[in-house]
């Protein structure tokens, strides 16, 4: 039986001439994304901290690695699977946590949550998503799904928050690590853009009861005065490593951290009692300057020696890129805005197309490097230059 990367270059070969054209490289669904978007939103996505040095480094950073390909090994039957926090998913990648998704198309989180469902992807719901996380949960049905928490000032809007996804039926919880404020982005700026001064993005805080028990009117009644509360209590730059027995308290399900870059930082997440690390930079959106992503997962996957699972996000592009990752340690990648340009494009069918593209390119890097399977990738495939 032909393999997953085969079945979808052989569906690409034979399209038909006259059948509407969706892009396949990142580049151009970018391109196409600009065509429809406004300046605020497309830059919002397309953005990073600073002048974009860390959003470079994170995809130059790929092009120091290479891989050098083995001959004769079968390569004919192939399996991506991976097991991560005890549960196998068929491929190595996760939708990344993207909040606010209805500046760039009306079915928002609902349309990526969907696709990632069909394509077996775990789906990641932003705390800082335009649907509720219920509402988000049921879309993906019984599909795997993980809920990511931005943990701020008020504990019983993250107690209740926390409990929510579990009776939701999210399987971990994702703590993101490196937003205790928002970064110095310069396109943003110039074009005083910010999301959630609209209103946008702020979902699972309208529909919470803790967080609508500290409001003095309904944010039916004032919804201005509901953004207010939420922009006061989003973030809390004063939490410390001891701090995670609160969420520990307040959640039976595993926790990953997401935002590591320092070894030593790695080493404090195990120590803490973390199940899981995501290596990233968010996307370069936060610290202009910063190491790559990939640079970090060289050193982080030494301390972590394979004891908790090791994710990673920020770069990821092409089927190759999954490969580095995974042979530099990484368990699987996630990938952030290839996704949300397709769904700025073409809705559900757009971010199911980037997920496939993606997989069928991966498959066939796996294969053409000569290897069958995901456990057979390791640093030896690869040199540095
Ligand atoms: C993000 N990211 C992010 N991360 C997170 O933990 N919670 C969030 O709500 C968001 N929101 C968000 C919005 C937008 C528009 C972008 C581009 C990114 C970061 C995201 O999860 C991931 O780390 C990066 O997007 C990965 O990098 P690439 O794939 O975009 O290069």
């Amino acid at each position: 039986m032909p393999g997953f990367g085969n079945v979808v270059q052989a569906q690409h070969y034979q399209r038909m001439k006259n059948e509407k054209k969706l892009p396949v490289s990142v580049e151009r669904w970018e391109q196409q994304a600009r065509l429809k978007l406004e300046d605020g939103p497309f830059w919002y996505v397309a953005g990073g901290a600073g002048a974009g040095d860390t959003m470079k480094a994170n995809l130059e950073s790929f092009q120091r690695w290479s891989i050098t390909p083995r001959m004769f090994n079968d390569v004919d039957t192939r399996d991506m699977s991976v097991t991560i926090l005890g549960q196998t998913f068929p491929y190595p990648l996760l939708l990344a946590p993207i909040g606010v998704q209805s500046i760039v198309h009306d079915d928002a989180e609902i349309a990526s949550a969907k696709a990632a469902a069909e394509m077996n992807v775990p789906f990641i719901t932003s705390s800082a998503s335009s649907r509720s996380m219920e509402d988000i949960a049921k879309a993906i049905g019984d599909k795997p799904k993980w809920f990511q928490l931005y943990w701020g000032k008020d504990e019983d809007v993250t107690a209740s928050m926390l409990k929510r996804a579990e009776q939701a039926g999210y399987s971990a919880i994702v703590i993101t690590l490196d937003t205790q404020m928002l970064s110095w982005r310069e396109e943003d700026l110039e074009n005083a853009y910010l999301p959630f001064l609209q209103a946008e993005g702020i979902a699972n805080y309208l529909s919470d009861p803790a967080f609508r028990s500290k409001l003095k009117k309904s944010p039916e009644e004032d919804v201005m005065g509901a953004v207010q509360y939420f922009l006061r209590i989003f973030s809390n730059a004063s939490l410390t490593w001891k701090d995670l027995a609160f969420i520990r308290e307040h959640t039976q399900l595993p926790i990953v951290l997401k935002g590591i870059l320092h070894p030593g930082d790695a080493e404090l997440a195990m120590y803490h009692g973390a199940n899981g690390i995501i290596v990233s930079n968010h996307g370069g959106r936060q610290v202009s300057g910063a190491i790559s992503a990939l640079d970090a997962l060289t050193e982080v996957s030494q301390v972590t020696q394979g004891r908790i699972p090791l994710l990673m996000d920020s770069g990821i592009r092409r089927g190759s890129d999954i490969l580095k990752a995974l042979a530099l340690g990484a368990s699987a990648v996630l990938i952030g805005r290839p996704y949300i340009y397709g769904l700025a494009v073409s809705g559900q069918k757009g971010v199911e197309e980037v997920i496939r593209n993606l997989l069928a390119d991966f498959d066939l890097t796996m294969a053409l490097s000569g290897k069958k399977s995901v456990s057979e990738i390791d640093r030896s495939l690869l040199t540095y230059r």
